[in-house]
């Protein structure tokens, strides 16, 4: 068996493999786009930046759920600010331009619109936009691939745990870091560092019980985790911890529910936006949950700042990845070179 290592530096490095990775791999994707619970009634909106790309999306009056890029159609400024809300219809704030939920341009006030302008070419431009499982995804993509095709076997390994629905929303928290965003993903599918970085996480779950694998060609990672006796008032024995390429994250068990996005919000900048449900818990145990939540994700991204300042350094190119441990990084890294040299 020969030794596999891990991508060279200047994959975290160079700003013309981050802008093929835009066009390449996150214009491709779905992303997590927020709990489906803001969107419930008509006119509610959720609106945030993807991928550095500005996007909302709105219950219609016929009920239906819309998604459209966060921008007008007369000099581009931004429609609506990130965050949720209700309107009416979309008013821009640089001339006033309206739109109604459905996208379609209704108001273009003090614009003498000349004989060849047609108004109706003008509504807001549409994203690809899927709920599942009371989550809301937007696909950047001019022609995105199935929704049901992108989530694969995630959606089957759900069943054994509860609905968002049964639990109830807690709140969201944003973390940071000074890193590549594959920094982080590199991170997330293996359980070696787990000892190391997380020693809180590490006395919860039985880690002999912590079972890991890939499936859908290493497009999802599972970890399949057994909180054993100690740990099993709090979160109950079984959880699921769950990456799907290349930006979304899922950790659920009996009483919690919590769902992450990773993002590049630049070459070397990643940020991880989380939202978290529970159930039949006291009310500072799911304060701790949540807290301790945000304390695993700052763990790691501390650590992957401090990979990128060596990436970043000139004297590190790469390393040998361990052939137990760390298949997944091998694999993970096997999808980012596979798309970055399509096509
Ligand atoms: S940019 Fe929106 S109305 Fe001018
Ligand atoms: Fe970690």
């Amino acid at each position: 068996m020969s030794t596999v290592y891990s991508l060279e530096a200047d994959y975290y490095t160079d700003p013309e493999i981050y802008a093929q990775e835009r066009q390449k791999i996150f214009k491709k994707a779905w992303w997590l786009l927020g709990p489906g619970n803001l969107c419930q009634q008509r006119g509610e909106f959720l609106a945030d930046a993807v991928c550095g790309w500005s996007v909302f999306a709105v219950r219609g009056r016929d009920n239906s759920l819309r998604a459209f890029h966060n921008l007008c159609r007369h000099r581009g400024a931004q429609l609506l600010e990130p965050g949720n809300g209700r309107c009416q219809a979309i008013t821009c704030p640089y001339h006033a331009w309206g739109y109604d939920t459905a996208g379609k341009l209704i108001a273009t006030p003090g614009f003498e619109r000349a004989a060849d302008f047609d108004a109706a070419a003008f509504g807001l431009l549409p994203v690809a936009v899927a709920e599942w499982r009371g989550m809301i995804f937007v696909c950047l993509d001019e022609k995105p691939q199935p929704f049901e095709q992108w989530i694969g076997s995630l959606d089957g390994m759900l069943a054994d745990f509860p609905d968002l629905g049964e639990l109830d929303y807690h709140g969201q928290f944003v973390v940071d870091g000074a890193a590549n965003w594959k920094t982080y993903c590199d991170n997330t599918v293996e359980g070696y560092h787990l000892h190391a970085v997380h020693p809180r996480l590490a006395v919860a779950v039985d880690a002999g019980s912590v079972e890991i694998k890939p499936y859908d060609n290493g497009n999802l990672v599972a970890f399949h985790v057994d909180y054993g006796g100690e740990g099993a008032g709090l979160r109950g024995n079984k959880g699921l911890w769950a990456y799907k390429y290349p930006g979304f994250q899922i950790a659920v068990s009996a009483n919690a529910f919590k769902i992450e996005r990773v993002e590049a919000t630049s070459i070397n900048t990643t940020r991880s936006v989380n939202w978290a449900w529970y159930g039949n818990l006291a009310a500072d145990e799911i304060e701790d949950s949540f807290a301790w939540s945000e304390t695993v994700v700052r763990e790691d991204l501390s650590i992957c700042e401090s990979v990128q300042r060596s990436l970043e350094g000139g004297f590190y190119v790469n390393g040998p990845l361990c052939n137990s441990q760390e298949t997944n990084v091998a694999l993970f890294q096997s999808l980012v070179r596979q798309a970055l040299q399509a096509g």
